[in-house]
């Protein structure tokens, strides 16, 4: 099988392909990714000489570039990470958010309705969702929860899962979509929490927690992510939608004070600060359709996943490091400077 993977040099993106091209010898894996501030080439450093595997520099919101690209790879399967993918950086910035996170959506669609493709699989979020009251533990987000955006990220996301959908109803295109909650592991930029979190605590720096760090969020090991849509790619119903999720419900607090006990640093480290507006208070996935149909299981549960990824982040010092040089320490002064 020939894959498109777009975003493949984010986060989730390089897990996936590192994922693909490691179990798959037999597949290529073609990269496409625009790398903006959150695509990082280091994170392809293991992968970037086998074989079945290329990476291609590009915009997905570019229609000549990905109709070119289709023509030429003749795909058989797309998977589309690409994104603008902060919630933060969509309040500051929603166009963006439109250009590629709906636009870009639409430009592979349309490549792939032109080129046959025989299965289009989009990356979404449960953020689609909205949020769920802290005193009702008893509800989750099911595959059928109604769409209710919050904020710019979480409705271009929507939006882009609609047309996704609309897609093959309309022109019959061969379609699913997953929706996951919060993951982590390693390569996440450390814009996001957990990765904050710790190369701050490694540093002895001040920890800041929006509100008063009740948020829940649903936490799930990049690798039990990149192996469900593995499975949805190759074995679920077209026009379906898939929940992934693994009950693993944490309030950001408890989130921070596990890091700061695995490092052994202080909780006085912990600094509040102004909260984010329209801040979704919690978010709980109910994963049962996508582990009766196809069979899905958690490796990780949050105490085994956080204390591999605490790991990962003392042994790749470099890799993050790296990132924080440069672009980044202007971009966390941007948005903790004057909350500080
Ligand atoms: N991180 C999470 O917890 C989470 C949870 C559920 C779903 N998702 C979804 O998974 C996907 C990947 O998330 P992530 O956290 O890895 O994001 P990320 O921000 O780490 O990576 C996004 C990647 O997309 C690339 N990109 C951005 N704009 C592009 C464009 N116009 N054309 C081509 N490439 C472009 C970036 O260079 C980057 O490599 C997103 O669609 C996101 O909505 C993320």
């Amino acid at each position: 099988m020939k894959i498109l993977v777009t975003g493949g040099a984010g986060f989730i993106g390089g897990n996936f392909v590192h994922y693909m091209v490691n179990k798959y010898p037999e597949d290529m894996i073609v990269n496409l990714d625009l790398l903006t501030y959150a695509g990082n080439l280091e994170t392809l450093k293991p992968v970037e000489n086998k074989p079945n595997y290329k990476f291609v520099k590009g915009n997905i919101a570019d229609r000549k570039l990905v109709f070119d690209l289709f023509e030429k790879e003749k795909f058989d399967a797309i998977v589309n990470f690409a994104a603008e993918s902060h919630v933060d950086r969509s309040i500051e910035d929603p166009e963006i958010f439109v250009i590629t996170n709906v636009l870009g959506t639409t430009t592979l669609l349309d490549a792939s309705r032109e080129f046959g493709v025989k299965r289009f699989h989009q990356v979404s979020t449960d953020e689609v969702y909205g949020d769920l009251p802290l005193d009702r533990p008893d509800l989750f987000f099911t595959e059928t929860t109604p769409l209710h955006t919050s904020s710019p990220y979480s409705s271009s996301k929507a939006s882009a899962d609609l047309f996704v959908l609309a897609y093959h109803r309309t022109f019959g295109l061969p379609v699913t979509v997953s929706r996951c909650s919060n993951n982590y592991g390693p390569y996440h930029f450390p814009e996001k929490l957990i990765p904050l979190m710790i190369s701050r605590a490694l540093a002895d720096e001040e920890l800041p927690v929006y509100g008063t760090g009740e948020n829940v969020r649903d936490w799930l090991h990049v690798e039990d992510h990149c192996a469900a849509i593995d499975l949805i790619l190759r074995n679920g119903r077209i026009g379906e939608v898939y929940n992934v999720g693994g009950h693993n419900e944490r309030t950001n607090l408890e989130v921070v004070k596990t890091i700061l006990k695995a490092l052994d640093k202080p909780e006085s480290l912990i600094k509040y600060v102004k909260d984010r507006p329209g801040h979704d208070m919690r978010y709980a996935i109910d994963p049962t359709k996508l582990e009766t149909e196809l069979g899905w299981k958690p490796k990780y549960n949050f105490d085994t996943g956080i204390q591999q990824t605490i790991e990962w982040y003392l042994n790749h010092k470099e890799w993050w490091q790296n990132i924080i040089s440069g672009e980044y320490t202007k971009y966390f002064e941007k948005m903790y400077g004057d909350r500080l």
